[in-house]
């Protein structure tokens, strides 16, 4: 009803407005007075357990594996132990290597997709540790798993996943964080600006969502599009993917996202004039990842496509290639993804709205899949 959406046209715009307060109880509560992370529902895996292991898998679904791809940057930076992540559905038919010094990280919003609930319970049988980032208590992943962190966003009711992936992305930072604690920091200086500005996140992303009307109307002027490219690097690789997934699910729009280094090995051969072209900058401070995405507006624009260019406040020498300029606050590289997916979440239910789909129940979708 009209009601429990609060006044919203959907769920997903509803949660999409509710991302403030979804990732500050996400991050609520994880930090005591020293600012060190105290994650209890770790439990099951001790501090030496998680000295122990050498290596980190992800496997997730979806949006959920998005924020799988976010986090690897993230873990590796900061904790210096690889970590792959997969898509859980191709995770154990290749016969993974996993040995008990694995951890195993799964993310799953609802808790009961098969295909992540299967992997995790290939890589148990390995003997691995397993790690639930999930945003439903007591579902099924969360019980099979020997740890937990709970995303506290609420119940998701919109089946293209919004809230819970900011959430999840919250998660994964608390986890990469809380691995570089137990193991012994190597980047305090940084970890300690990471967890100031993490702090902070839940107004940047408020003053994203304070943006909503030029989205809205860049999504009436695109209505009309029928091809769409995302592009991003390094993080803003994720939210390419996750913009064009979007887009895919709930406005029916054929959207791909894109490594923007990988443009020159393919992609570019498909852009047409007028073709939207969203392309993610990274923030200052990561000058040779910028200028490089620079060039990967330039190379587009010169082929005459439409560059809506996400960018951050401040950032200026974009304007000549770029037709519009979606502004970001200035984040550290790792966590932008929490302020520019929002917008591209904003166009796709604007998107599917003005198209006339129902943006709640996509056509051929379920929230939680339940069959592999
Ligand atoms: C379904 C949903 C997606 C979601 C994926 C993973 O396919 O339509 O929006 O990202 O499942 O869901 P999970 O609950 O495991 O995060």
């Amino acid at each position: 009803s009209a009601a429990e959406k609060a006044g919203f046209d959907w769920f997903m715009r509803k949660e999409i407005f509710e991302q403030p307060k979804a990732v500050a109880d996400t991050l609520l509560g994880r930090f005591n007075s020293k600012g060190e992370l105290v994650l209890d529902e770790m439990r099951g895996i001790s501090p030496e357990d998680l000295r122990r292991i050498n290596k980190i898998v992800i496997v997730a679904c979806g949006t959920a594996y998005y924020a799988g791809m976010v986090a690897k940057y993230a873990i590796e930076h900061w904790t210096r132990v690889p970590c792959e992540v997969e898509v859980a559905s191709e995770f154990r038919y290749r016969d993974p290597i996993i040995d008990p010094q694995t951890l195993c990280v799964t993310i799953s919003q609802s808790g009961e997709t098969a295909d992540t609930l299967m992997a995790i319970r290939h890589a148990r049988i390995q003997g691995a540790k397993i790690i639930a980032i999930c945003n439903t208590n007591g579902a099924t992943i969360p019980r099979e798993s020997d740890a937990v962190i709970y995303t506290h966003a609420g119940p998701e009711i919109g089946v293209a996943s919004t809230k819970g992936f900011l959430t999840q992305l919250a998660a994964c930072y608390l986890l990469g964080l809380y691995l570089a604690q137990v193991r012994g920091m190597k980047y305090a200086d940084e970890i300690r600006v990471i967890t100031d500005e993490l702090a902070h996140t839940p107004q940047m992303i408020q003053q994203m969502l304070d943006g909503a009307d030029e989205i809205y109307q860049l999504a009436h002027d695109l209505a009309s599009a029928e091809d769409f490219i995302f592009l991003g690097r390094h993080v803003g690789y994720p939210v390419a993917l996750e913009g064009a997934l979007k887009l895919k699910e709930i406005a029916y729009q054929h959207a791909e996202g894109f490594a923007a280094g990988e443009l020159k090995h393919g992609p570019i051969a498909i852009i047409e004039p007028g073709m939207p072209v969203f392309v993610v900058v990274p923030p200052a401070g990561r000058d040779q990842l910028r200028d490089k995405v620079l060039s990967n507006i330039k190379e587009v624009k010169a082929r005459g496509a439409h560059t809506i260019v996400l960018a951050e406040n401040g950032d200026d020498g974009i304007e000549a290639d770029a037709d519009l300029i979606i502004r970001l606050p200035h984040t550290s590289t790792l966590l932008q993804p929490l302020v520019a997916t929002v917008p591209l979440q904003l166009l796709a239910c604007e998107l599917a709205t003005e198209l006339g789909h129902d943006v709640d129940q996509p056509r051929n979708l379920a929230k939680s899949v339940t069959v592999e």
